[in-house]
């Protein structure tokens, strides 16, 4: 069974999973509105990987017999600007990501649950792959500026599995 305290701080964090998919799936509406296919369609793949982090966080607790509730999803940024300011927003969120992540370890190190510990340890690492993939497109973007470049990267970004 899982303590109370950890229950209620992993079901924040599946909710939040479920706030980052609505992001992505709102900046894929944006790169779709622009016919930026690609740039939609990898930030598709986005929104599908947070949906499974949430279901991973969920499927967890009702391992542990717990029972995961849904919280609404608010205030979904629109209109985030250029391609790269895109991207640069959702590097500040993964970062914020990152912090939260970090501060659910501690909390669960406080409750010395060793087994939801553990499962966390996953989510520490997919950060560090969140972050470094956005930072590699962000350098891509500042390089290419807005010309054929653009075109190229979005051919590039549509191949993503
Ligand atoms: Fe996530
Ligand atoms: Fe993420």
């Amino acid at each position: 069974m899982l303590k109370k305290r950890v229950e209620k701080a992993l079901n924040t964090q599946a909710n939040a999973e479920l706030w980052s998919a609505h992001l992505y799936l709102s900046m894929s509406l944006q790169f779709s509105s622009e016919g930026l296919n690609g740039f939609a369609a990898w930030m598709r793949g986005q929104y599908s990987e947070e949906v499974q982090h949430a279901f991973k966080i969920m499927r967890f607790m009702v391992e542990r017999g717990a029972k995961p509730t849904l919280s609404e999803i608010k205030d979904i940024p629109v209109d985030f600007g250029s391609p790269v300011e895109v991207f640069e927003f959702a590097l500040e969120h993964e970062t914020k990501v990152t912090d939260n992540i970090d501060k659910l370890v501690d909390l669960i190190r406080e409750e010395n649950d060793k087994a939801t510990e553990y499962a966390l340890q996953w989510f520490v690492t997919e950060q560090v792959e969140e972050e470094s993939t956005l930072v590699g497109i962000i350098e891509k973007l500042k390089r290419i500026g807005d010309g054929a470049g653009l075109y190229l990267l979005d051919k590039e970004l549509a191949a993503r599995q």
